[in-house]
């Protein structure tokens, strides 16, 4: 199941292990490690869109490709369309280069989330749809998005946000299984995935976009309804 290709719009991947971007843990000789032992598609660790314009030194050290990483993908987190997609395009013209674009929707951090990124993202389902369709505009890779089921534990926005990502033409959506008030210790809700797949496999116009779950493990789908 995970050894054969996966199709990530253009951009064809080895196998079906994915590596997240986990901030603080996914530096170039950490993915390196994970190439070597299978994973067919690593991320950078997650940018700001409204630092690119100004990047700082930090930026700078996380916008480093080895040349022997054979795919490599950035995750971005933004809070307007217009923000995000001036931050893909100047990440764009980087000598890095990237394969991927993933669009971060699920980050819980508050400093974060107060700027109207990361998890703040799921609060409004339309802006979650605008930000990933300008950001395809903006970009020829492919572009991804990885959310949580809701913002509050009594607002689960999952089905709504699903759906307007896969309007916009999500080429993979990637639902942790929980809120952000949840943070990464209550029980994941495998129930709330499954139904936002649904939605999104009911509104993709051409119904072909990856699928990934994650929350206490990670399993990575090729397009198709998502298994009982
Ligand atoms: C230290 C750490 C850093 C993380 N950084 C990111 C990140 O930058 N982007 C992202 O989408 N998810 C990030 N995550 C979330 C994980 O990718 C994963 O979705 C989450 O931990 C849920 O899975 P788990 O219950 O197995 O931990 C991070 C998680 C941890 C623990």
């Amino acid at each position: 199941m995970f050894n054969s290709l996966f199709q990530l719009g253009s951009l064809t991947v080895p196998n079906r292990v994915l590596l997240s971007p986990l901030a603080g843990v996914s530096d170039a000789p950490f993915r390196r490690i994970c190439q070597e032992m299978g994973a067919g598609l690593t991320y950078i660790e997650m940018l700001s869109a409204a630092g690119m314009p100004h990047e700082n030194r930090k930026t700078g050290e996380l916008l480093y490709r080895d040349p022997a990483e054979p795919i490599l993908g950035a995750q971005m987190t933004g809070a307007t369309p217009e923000i995000m997609a001036r931050g893909a395009e100047i990440l764009m013209q980087r000598d890095l280069p990237i394969e991927t674009l993933d669009i971060n929707m699920g980050c819980p951090v508050k400093k974060i989330v107060s700027r109207g990124c990361g998890s703040a993202i799921v609060k409004d389902p339309k802006r979650a749809g605008d930000i990933l369709r300008t950001t395809r505009e903006a970009v020829s890779v492919p572009v991804t998005a990885k959310i949580r089921i809701g913002f509050t534990q009594h607002d689960h926005t999952v089905e709504a946000v699903c759906r307007e990502l896969a309007l916009a033409g999500t080429e993979m959506l990637t639902i942790h299984g929980r809120t952000r008030d949840d943070g990464y210790s209550a029980p994941v809700r495998y129930d709330r995935i499954q139904e936002g797949f649904a939605a999104a496999d009911a509104a993709a116009v051409d119904g072909r976009f990856g699928k990934s779950a994650t929350g206490t493990c990670l399993i990575s789908l090729p397009p198709g309804p998502w298994p009982n």
